[in-house]
C-alpha cells in the first residue's frame, strides 16, 4: 500500500478497497478480512482499518452483520457508453487578464477600490445583520439596500419610487429574465440594433418573440417601432450602447407617447449614466414617465465592478403586485453578504466618494486616450466623442475585415471589440471605414501610448503603414 505522508493511511486502504470492489475483485456478499487480520496484513493500525471500513460502509460499498463482520454489497457493473465519451473542445478563451492592454468596454478599473473600507463594512454586516445571513432572504433583496437605492436614484436619476418597487438581482440579464416571466408568452420585445448582444442572446433562448430596431441620429427609430409594433422595447437612452448617442428629449417624449398610446413597456437600461463629462447627469426616462410605462434597469457593474454581480430593477407600481405574487417562493440569486455590504458602503457615504474619484480618473484617462489617438492617427480617425460613459466609438480606415481586426488584436495581445459584435447581422466588409468600440476604464493611464501604437499596428496593413 502506498504510504504518502500527505494521505491518511486509512484513505489509501479505503481507495484500494473501493477500486477492488468496483472492479469486482470481490464477490458479492464476500466477507472482508476482520479489522485485526487486515491491520496485520497491511501493517497498519486497527483504527486505520476501522476508519476505512466505516467510510466504505457509509458510501454503501459494504454492509455489516452484527458480530460477524463486513461484507461486500452486490453492485451492478456501471455501463460506460464509449460513443458518449466526448473530449472537451478547447475554445479560444483568452481571458482579459491575459491581454497586455485592454480597450474593453465591459471591465472597470479596480486599482482604487476601497478594499479596506469594503472589508470593514463586511465585518459590520456579520456583526449586525446575522439574521439576514442565516436565513433565506427576501427575493427582492434586503429592504435596507432597496431603501438606499431609492435615495440614490432620487437625487442621481430623478426617480422617485418606493423601495417596494425595487428588485435586486445578480445582473441585468437575470432581472430581465424575471421581467419576461411577468409577461405573457406571445409578446414581442424589440432591441436596439446595434445593441447589447447579451440581451439578444438571452431573448433568443426564451419563447418570447424578438425583433430589432435600427437607430437614427436621435437613438432608436420611432418610425420603425411604430411599424414593427412590439409590446416592449429595451433602450439605452442615457448613452446608447454601443453607439454612444444621448437620446434628446424630443425622442424621449415620442417614445413615452408611443408607449402610453399602445400600452407597451419601455425597458430603460441605464447601465453607465453615472459617468458624464462636462455636462450634468441627464434625467432618466423613468423620471419623465407619467403613465407607468417604464421599467428601469440599473447596475453596480460600472460604478464598482462587474464581478460584484449586483444590479437592480425598478418596476412601475402597476407591476409590483404581479411580481410579488409570482415570486412568492423564488430564492434570490445574488450574494446577500455583498448586498448588505454595498448597502453600508452607500449609507455611510463611501460609494458616492468613490464614484467621484473614479469619475475624475476616468475623465483623465479618456482625455489622454483621445489625445493619443488624435496624435497617432491624425485625419485617419473619426472619434465620436460623446461625453458620457466608459467607452466611445471611433471610425478608422482599415483594409482588414472586422473578423481580421478582432483576431489581429488578439495576436497583438490587445483586447478590442468592433461594431460587428453588436450588430444583429454581421456588417458587410466592403467599406474601408471600420467602427471600433474603445473602452477606457480598464486600461491604466501609463499604458495608453503603447496600447494606441498596438491599435495602429492592428488596423494597418502588413507593412505597418496606415493606408
Ligand atoms: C449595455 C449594457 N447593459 C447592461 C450592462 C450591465 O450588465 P450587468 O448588470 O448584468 O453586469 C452592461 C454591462 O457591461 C452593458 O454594457
Amino acid at each position: 500500500m502506498q504510504r504518502d505522508s500527505n494521505l491518511y493511511i486509512y484513505r489509501a486502504l479505503y481507495s484500494q478497497l473501493k477500486e477492488d470492489i468496483l472492479t469486482f475483485k470481490y464477490e458479492s456478499h464476500e466477507k472482508l478480512p476482520s479489522k485485526r487480520v487486515m491491520s496485520q496484513h497491511k501493517n497498519i493500525s486497527v483504527n486505520s482499518v476501522k476508519a476505512a471500513y466505516e467510510q466504505l460502509l457509509a458510501e454503501g460499498y459494504i454492509y455489516t452483520k452484527e458480530r460477524k463482520g463486513y461484507y461486500i454489497e452486490p453492485l451492478d457493473k456501471l455501463i460506460v457508453e464509449t460513443e458518449q465519451q466526448h473530449t472537451v473542445a478547447t475554445f479560444d478563451t483568452k481571458s482579459d487578464a491575459e491581454f497586455d492592454y485592454s480597450f474593453s468596454h465591459m471591465s472597470t478599473d479596480i486599482s482604487e477600490f476601497p478594499v479596506d473600507t469594503w472589508t470593514k463594512m463586511m465585518k459590520q454586516v456579520f456583526k449586525h445583520y446575522d439574521h439576514y445571513l442565516s436565513s433565506i432572504p427576501d427575493v427582492k433583496g434586503p429592504f435596507e439596500l432597496r431603501q438606499s437605492i431609492a435615495k440614490l436614484v432620487s437625487y442621481q436619476r430623478g426617480i422617485h419610487c418606493h423601495p417596494e418597487q425595487i428588485i435586486i438581482g445578480s445582473g441585468t440579464n437575470s432581472l430581465l429574465t424575471n421581467l419576461i416571466e411577468l409577461m405573457s408568452e406571445n409578446v414581442t420585445i424589440a432591441v436596439e440594433n446595434p445593441g447589447y448582444s447579451r440581451f439578444r442572446t438571452l431573448l433568443e433562448r426564451t419563447n418570447i418573440q424578438m425583433t430589432s430596431i435600427s437607430l437614427d441620429h436621435k437613438g432608436i427609430s420611432i418610425e420603425e417601432i411604430k411599424r414593427m409594433r412590439p409590446d416592449a422595447i429595451i433602450v439605452t437612452p442615457s448613452h446608447q450602447f454601443p453607439m454612444g448617442t444621448i437620446m434628446p428629449v424630443s425622442r424621449r417624449i415620442s417614445l413615452l407617447n408611443w408607449a402610453s398610446k399602445t400600452h407597451s413597456y419601455i425597458i430603460e437600461d441605464d447601465y453607465d449614466s453615472e459617468f458624464k463629462y462636462e455636462t450634468d447627469n441627464i434625467p432618466s426616462l423613468f423620471s419623465f414617465d407619467k403613465n407607468e410605462r417604464v421599467i428601469y434597469l440599473g447596475t453596480f457593474s460600472k460604478t464598482l465592478m462587474p464581478g460584484l454581480r449586483i444590479s437592480y430593477m425598478i418596476l412601475p407600481t402597476n407591476l409590483v403586485q404581479k411580481f410579488d405574487v409570482q415570486n412568492q417562493s423564488t430564492i434570490p440569486d445574488f450574494s446577500i453578504l455583498n448586498a448588505l455590504t454595498l448597502n453600508l458602503l452607500i449609507k455611510e457615504g463611501h460609494y458616492e466618494k468613490y464614484i467621484k474619484r473614479m469619475h475624475q480618473l476616468y475623465g483623465k484617462k479618456r482625455a489622454y486616450l483621445i489625445e493619443q489617438l488624435q496624435q497617432t492617427f491624425g485625419t485617419r480617425i473619426d472619434i465620436k466623442d460623446t461625453q458620457a460613459g466608459l467607452h466611445f466609438i471611433v471610425e478608422v480606415i482599415s483594409s482588414y475585415s472586422y473578423e481580421e481586426i478582432e483576431s489581429r488584436a488578439k495576436d497583438y495581445n490587445l483586447e478590442l471589440y468592433t461594431i460587428n459584435r453588436f450588430n444583429v447581422k454581421p456588417l458587410q466588409n466592403n467599406s474601408d471605414r471600420k467602427i471600433l468600440i474603445i473602452g477606457f476604464s480598464k486600461i491604466q493611464q501609463q499604458q495608453i501610448p503603447e496600447a494606441v501604437q498596438r491599435l495602429k499596428k492592428v488596423i494597418t496593413d502588413s507593412s505597418g503603414t496606415i493606408e
